[in-house]
């Protein structure tokens, strides 16, 4: 990474940790390696993301339901789905310092392909015959064990009750899409969706990720957000282009520069997909994946149709024709966004003793909404009026009170965490019934009457 982008990296990794929007796990015990924890703020900012993609789809389309199935399912899905044979990434071990590493990612670096389609000899051959470019990210060495492909599903003894290796492990789900292809059917059979409709779901998923050195970019257990639209066969493209136009302006509704965003097209597909491209932001190491949208065809149902012996085609009464549906889906981790847009709302303004961090984030995703002052906090005139304009506004807003410390370091506290609007209670307040509110990205202050208060945050918080 160059020393700039280095720079705004540890800068959002140190207000995560300052402010308590992301941990280490465990980090008493000296943290797990990928695994990271959600703080006070970090939860609401998640709840707000996902409300925003939940409502998205669920809410506001008629032709998409909503489901929550389990973590864990049959074995047999994930040999249906492939996971057990191909879902795995080339794995190199540096022989000085033992850190492993994804081969496919060192040659990327280097400007060099190494894809899934390729067989572990093929990029063993193109890892060994660019040696002299590549070096071990961790002590910078060139001595390396041969690649071998490591399986990133995550095993679990659940339901075996030997202690010998022997009966099929249980897998951690790897992707949310499975629960979503295996409960087709059930939800067929239990609303009055028809062809074409969606199922969107949000959850948690595990793999055994090989590096994670990017904080939540790329963890070891994360929450995906994935929807899966069945469609007609012939039908498929034409969802797929309309899917993508949606899913930008998805991104383009939770407040992204533009220039943060861009499509990126897959150039080598994996045998059954018609389409792939991914959504992908400026990360401080640059453009990288946000979103991946694929056109997938009708390989998912099939392959469960063929394991499980149930017949998962759809018999469509308009064109009086069975089919299995083809599928499009959009699937996104929960942490890569609030990364992204942790990144993309960073600001440092001003000199000095001026000088402040404010998270220009959109509005509707901020954290906490409003924060009340008392302006001065030994003036028990001021407390009482400040905690009633606080204990009045909490049902409706996210609220803060803070009535410790000076007013500027209140402000700067709320400019970190992103507060759209700060409400100050002073003397006038007491003799006219106004307040200062502050506006954070302008830093603009307005007196406004306590009885018109919630109509004016409320209306300026949905702008
Ligand atoms: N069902 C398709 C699927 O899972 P994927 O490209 O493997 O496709 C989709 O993952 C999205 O899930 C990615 O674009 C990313 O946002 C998120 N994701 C994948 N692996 C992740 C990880 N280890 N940590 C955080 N997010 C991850």
């Amino acid at each position: 990474m160059a020393k700039e982008s280095q720079n705004i990296f540890d800068k959002v990794v140190s207000l995560c940790k300052r402010r308590g929007f992301v941990f280490p796990s465990s980090e008493i015990y000296g943290g797990y390696t990928a695994i990271y924890d959600y703080g006070p703020y970090g939860v609401l900012l998640q709840n707000n993301v996902k409300n925003a993609w939940w409502n998205n789809y669920v809410k506001m389309r008629d032709d998409i339901v909503g489901l929550d199935s389990s973590i864990f399912m049959n074995p047999k899905v994930w040999h249906a789905s492939g996971h057990i044979k191909g879902f795995s990434d080339p794995l190199v071990e540096c022989k000085k310092c033992h850190s492993r590493n994804r081969a496919d990612k060192m040659l990327e670096e280097i400007g060099v392909v190494a894809d899934e389609k390729m067989d572990i000899e093929q990029i063993n051959e193109i890892f060994f015959n660019n040696l002299d470019k590549i070096k071990c990210p961790n002590c910078g060495k060139k001595d390396f064990t041969k690649i071998k492909k490591f399986n990133l599903l995550v095993k679990s003894n659940l339901g075996n009750y030997t202690d010998e290796i022997g009966e099929e492990p249980s897998y951690l789900r790897g992707e949310t899409c499975q629960g979503i292809y295996v409960n087709y059917k059930s939800v067929l059979d239990s609303t009055r969706v028809k062809i074409p409709f969606g199922i969107a779901q949000i959850g948690k998923a595990f793999r055994n990720e090989i590096t994670a050195r990017k904080f939540v970019f790329r963890t070891r257990e994360f929450e995906q957000m994935e929807m899966q639209y069945f469609t007609r066969p012939e039908d498929e493209m034409k969802e797929y282009e309309k899917l993508k136009e949606e899913r930008w302006n998805f991104f383009a509704s939770l407040g992204f520069k533009k220039n943060n965003l861009r499509w990126k097209k897959h150039d080598n597909l994996v045998f059954y997909a018609k389409e792939a491209y991914d959504i992908e932001f400026k990360f401080p190491w640059g453009f990288d994946e946000l979103e991946g949208v694929h056109a997938r065809g009708n390989y998912d149902l099939s392959q469960h149709s063929k394991y499980s012996g149930v017949d998962l085609s759809y018999n469509d009464i308009e064109l009086n024709k069975k089919y299995i549906p083809h599928v499009i889906e959009s699937s996104v981790g929960v942490g890569r966004i609030i990364f992204a847009l942790l990144v993309d709302a960073y600001n440092e303004e001003g000199e000095g003793k001026e000088k402040r961090i404010v998270l220009k984030i959109d509005k509707k995703l901020a954290p906490i909404k409003i924060a009340v002052f008392p302006l001065l906090s030994n003036k028990p005139e001021l407390l009482e009026k400040s905690k009633e304009v606080y204990t009045s506004l909490k049902p409706n807003f996210f609220c803060e009170y803070d009535g410790s410390g000076n007013i500027g370091k209140r402000y700067r506290r709320q400019d970190e965490i992103g507060t759209p609007y700060c409400i100050t209670v002073d003397f006038d307040t007491l003799k006219d019934n106004t307040v200062t509110v502050r506006e954070r990205d302008t830093m603009n202050q307005e007196r406004i009457d306590i009885n018109k208060l919630e109509e004016y945050l409320s209306s300026n918080l949905k702008k």
